[in-house]
């Protein structure tokens, strides 16, 4: 009998329960007398237990019959409790002893909760149960002997997935009345009591996923009435019993994943009733035997893995209920038998990796398959063209046909788009001829299209944009030519692209930086040529791309994946450039121009110098060092003018939209909380600037636009104008004390030729620079946009390129590179003096990528130096001094950086330095003019001009030189006497 001080120590904690204890001990007090209260016993089985979600707040220790409570059953005459059923109640803890209370229980059921713990051998004393079921929970321990001891009417028990060990108790076998035993899914090591053969009521038995071992003994046929058997992965060894026919009954059979060997026992096609066979997994070898065609009932038939051999018996075509044969991973040989056509039940077959022969089956399109796999065996024959075969009803079925991995040839049926469903295409390494059909851009559901290592040629079908769903493309390994088809970029999905080891030409397409969820792409061994799309640094899943063994030419990408690429994924392409290959881009390697001092033709640059100038010697040292980078740039420069042309237009329609909506959040809708939240400063004073505030709400008043922000102009409260720089990108801008810094350092650089910063406001989300207003425009507009007649003479043409050099100069004296030299940045004011603005904003940049630079300067077009788009040439001052040399010939020539005909780019550098090699150059002179120019002005400075837009930036001059040549070039008198 139990005593008090077995009450679990949980029972002690507060008031209520300290009511519902001092019951408990009353009652368990005369515990001999009134033995019936299943209310005790389900109170102090409650007590044993955690019951988080509070599953069993009915069970209350005041009512006098539990019968009412959730999970508790009772037997109407008698009120006794007879079920208690609490499945998935979420019950943790261990079952206690409060349950032995219950004495005419007969079901107990409390699968699917988290009880932990050893089983209690003293549910043997509840000499009713006839359902045990403690399946899915945590228990632990063995199964103790005691409870089969006198299991009295026990028919089904489950243990099923806990985590029980130790050995099955031997006891078992004198539980006679036992039907169902289910230990499946726990740790049960050992052998099988022998006495489990002679439970001769056993109906089923699963005693699968543990660590039994030992053989399966031939006492099996004592198990009559056995319907199910399964000791899936175990241990078992040893050979299939050969009396097993004497389980008439058995309707699954499943000893898959064991250690099993020998020979199919013919005692096994006895089993008439057998629906399921699975024996995969085990060393089992011989021939299958033609009764397997008498096993009529079989639906499963699960041989896989194992050592099969010999032909597949045609008696196969027997079973007409056959649904699910896997005969994979045996080393059967033969074809497959056409018989099986008639196994009209089959969904699913797998005779993958065998050493099968013959032709392709083409009776399995004529069955409702969903999967067709027969890789790794050695087919030959072609794949009939399946509508000569079939009915319609297979192709919606078939989602996968894996053929790989066989000998067939012939051609990939044209028809192969019918298969609407198909999923998965795998038709790698075979002897597959002909083209890749058009018709695979049918395929709409295509996730996966292998035909890697075959003999495909001709080229990619441009429908293979129709696969939609395609996620992996591999056609490496064969003889494709052509081109990539750009359409690929419809194939949205696409992560993986292997086209490697063919003969693809041209250029990997801009397009494939549109597949965004690519990450890996393999075109190694091609014929492609073309640079690489600066745009593949945008995708952002890359994990593997190798574009090795090809002719491409110029620089990697920057940026993400490409900042780390390894060399063997780029190599074997000798024109590539790039850290990466480690190679410096060839920006520097153009056929030069050297000019020669000594000749006195006209088209020597010495030549316009030499004649009048003082400081010759100079000049000429100076000049004999300059080579011209020459027009091998001119395809070059085609090539960025267009890929930059294209970014051009497709950022400034954003900036705009940013523009349009910044002007409404940042003025109009609360124009006081950020000019109170703002910071103004002013370099002279502090004016008044809010009136000016409103000003720039007024789209009207924008100036100009660039790659920084906008200009509006405004005026402050004193009446004078000023220009207010709104910029744009503001993650672009560093820190407010960055910003400040910078932006202080750039107000105090003054030069009468410089537009003065005057000021700056800053708040987080808006940044203004506050400039000197000039009125009299841009020279770009003095120059492109003049009206007839009034265009600037050649003496204020002069005046501004040299105020713009002088300019240039006290920059670089400052040390600060202008960056975005243009003529919409150079003004012009009133009294026709140049003022150079917007420069050194750079700076306030985060960091001086170039990339960014360059994207942020890009409508400084053609006024770029070279160096922006190399990697690995450091970026100068005399990045401004190209900058300038393209200035200057267009001032000279009143003609556009760029210019773009109809079939046709014109850079204007290499038009002008053309126009110089063959002697015409003063053709290139503005038309405008004339001829109202004196030549020898305008020729030394076409030709000063040119040497500033060297290729290589160290052949350029410096500012200070170039001011000293513009002087001499202006009074080409002065300096006869020095001349030699
Ligand atoms: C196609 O089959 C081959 C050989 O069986 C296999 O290696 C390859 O991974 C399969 N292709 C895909 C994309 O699954
Ligand atoms: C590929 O390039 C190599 C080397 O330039 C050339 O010999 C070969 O003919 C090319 N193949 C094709 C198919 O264009
Ligand atoms: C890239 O492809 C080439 C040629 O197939 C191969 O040799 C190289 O190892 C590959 N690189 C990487 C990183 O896989």
């Amino acid at each position: 009998m139990s005593s008090v001080s077995q009450i679990p120590t949980t029972f002690r904690r507060n008031k209520e329960e300290c009511h519902g204890l001092v019951r408990v001990l009353s009652l368990l007090s005369c515990l001999g007398s009134t033995l019936n209260d299943d209310v005790l016993g389900l109170i102090v089985f409650k007590a044993d237990l955690q019951d988080p979600k509070a599953n069993l707040i009915s069970w209350n220790e005041d009512d006098n019959s539990c019968c009412t409570w959730v999970g508790v059953k009772c037997n109407p005459i008698t009120n006794r409790v007879y079920e208690l059923v609490l499945d998935g109640f979420s019950l943790s803890g261990r079952i206690g002893r409060g349950i032995l209370q219950l004495q005419f229980l007969t079901k107990l059921s409390l699968s699917n909760n988290n009880f932990t713990g050893s089983i209690n051998p003293s549910l043997a004393h509840l000499e009713s149960l006839q359902v045990i079921d403690l399946s899915d929970n945590n228990l632990s321990g063995p199964i103790p002997d005691e409870i089969f001891q006198q299991c009295g009417s026990l028919r089904e028990i489950s243990l099923a997935r806990n985590k029980l060990s130790g050995q099955i108790p031997d006891s078992l076998s004198s539980c006679s009345t036992l039907a169902a035993v289910n230990f499946s899914s726990n740790q049960l090591s050992g052998p099988l009591p022998t006495g489990i053969w002679s439970l001769n009521g056993l109906g089923s038995l699963d005693l699968s996923d543990n660590l039994l071992e030992g053989e399966i003994s031939k006492g099996i046929d004592g198990l009559h009435n056995l319907t199910e058997i399964s000791l899936r992965n175990n241990r078992f060894t040893g050979q299939l019993p050969d009396n097993i026919e004497g389980c008439l009954l058995l309707k699954l059979l499943d000893f898959s994943k064991n250690s099993l060997s020998g020979k199919l026992p013919d005692s096994l096609q006895k089993l008439t009733m057998c629906s399921s066979l699975s024996l995969h997994g085990n060393s089992l070898m011989g021939e299958l035997p033609e009764w397997i065609g008498e096993m009529r009932s079989l639906e499963t038939l699960d041989l896989s893995a194992n050592g099969f051999s010999g032909r597949i018996p045609v008696s196969l075509g027997n079973l007409k209920l056959l649904k699910v044969v896997n005969f994979s991973k045996n080393v059967f040989t033969g074809s497959l038998p056409d018989s099986m056509i008639n196994c009209k039940s089959l969904l699913a077959m797998d005779f993958s990796q065998n050493l099968l022969t013959g032709n392709f089956p083409a009776w399995t399109f004529t069955l409702r398959l969903q999967k067709i796999p027969l890789s790794k065996n050695r087919l030959v024959g072609i794949i009939e063209h399946p509508s000569s075969t079939s009915m319609d009803a297979s192709y919606q079925n078939l989602q996968v046909l894996d053929l790989s991995n066989n000998a067939i040839s012939g051609e990939i049926p044209f028809e192969i788009g019918v298969f609407s469903s198909l999923r998965l295409f795998n038709m790698s390494r075979n002897s597959l001829g002909g083209v890749i059909p058009a018709s695979v851009g049918e395929l709409k559901a295509i996730c996966v299209l292998d035909l890697s290592s075959n003999r495909l040629n001709g080229s990619i079908p441009s429908e293979i944009g129709g696969a939609v769903s395609l996620k992996e493309l591999r056609l490496d390994n064969n003889f494709l030519a052509g081109k990539i088809p750009t359409q690929i970029e419809k194939c949205s999905s696409l992560t993986s692209l292997i086209l490697s080891q063919n003969n693809l030409i041209g250029p990997i397409p801009a397009a494939i930086a549109n597949l965004i969820n690519l990450q890996t792409v393999d075109l190694s061994l091609n014929n492609l040529t073309g640079s690489l799309p600066k745009q593949l640094a945008n995708l952002p899943h890359l994990l593997f791309f190798n574009v090795s063994y090809n002719h491409l030419q110029g620089e990697l990408p920057a940026g993400s994946f490409f900042n780390t690429i390894t060399p063997s994924s780029v190599s074997g392409n000798p024109s590539l450039c790039g850290s990466a290959v480690n190679r410096s881009c060839p920006a520097i390697v153009p056929k030069p121009i050297v000019l020669n001092p000594n000749s006195s033709s006209d088209s020597s640059v010495a030549g316009s110098f030499s004649p009048n100038l003082r400081h010759k010697k100079i000049i000429l040292s100076i000049s004999a060092l300059i080579a011209i980078g020459a027009a091998a740039f001119i395809a070059l420069g085609v090539v960025s003018v267009t890929v930059l042309n294209f970014r051009v237009r497709s950022s400034t329609s954003r900036s705009a939209a940013t523009l349009t909506l910044s002007v409404g959040d940042d003025f109009s809708s609360s124009p006081t909380s950020d000019a109170n939240s703002g910071k103004l400063v002013m370099f002279s004073g502090d004016p008044d600037f809010s009136a000016g505030a409103h000003a720039l709400l007024n789209k009207d008043c924008e100036l100009g636009r660039g790659g920084f922000g906008a200009v509006y102009r405004t005026v402050l409260q004193d009446g004078r104008p000023v220009a207010i720089k709104k910029l744009t990108v503001s993650s672009l801008v560093k820190s407010q004390e960055d910003f400040e810094r910078e932006v202080k350092k750039l107000g105090k650089i003054q030069h009468p030729n410089l537009v003065a910063l005057e000021g700056y406001y800053w708040t987080p989300s808006l940044q203004l620079l506050i400039y000197e207003f000039v009125s009299g425009g841009s020279l770009y507009k003095h120059l492109h946009e003049g009206q007839g007649g009034n265009f600037l003479s050649w003496h204020e043409r002069f005046s501004i390129i040299v105020g713009t050099a002088k300019s240039l100069v006290h920059l670089h004296q400052k040390n600060t590179i202008h960056y975005n030299l243009k003529s919409s940045n150079v003004l012009i004011d009133s009294s026709g003096e140049p003022k150079v603005g917007d420069f050194g904003l750079a700076r306030l940049l985060p960091m001086l990528d170039r990339y960014v630079l360059s994207s942020k300067i890009q409508s400084a077009l053609g006024y770029m130096a070279p160096e922006f788009a190399c990697q690995t040439v450091k970026i100068t001052e005399k990045c401004d001094v190209y900058g300038f040399g393209v200035l200057l010939l267009e001032v000279v020539t009143g003609r556009q950086p760029v210019e773009y005909m109809e079939d046709d780019v014109v850079v204007l550098s290499d038009m002008v330095r053309g126009a110089l090699e063959e002697g015409k150059v003063e053709e290139c002179i503005d038309g405008r003019l004339q001829g109202n120019f004196p030549p020898e002005e305008a020729i030394p400075m076409i030709k000063l001009g040119l040497i500033c837009t060297s290729q290589v930036p160290s052949n350029r001059p410096d500012m200070g030189e170039v001011v000293n040549i513009l002087e001499l070039i202006r009074c080409p008198s002065d300096g006869q006497e020095e001349l030699e």
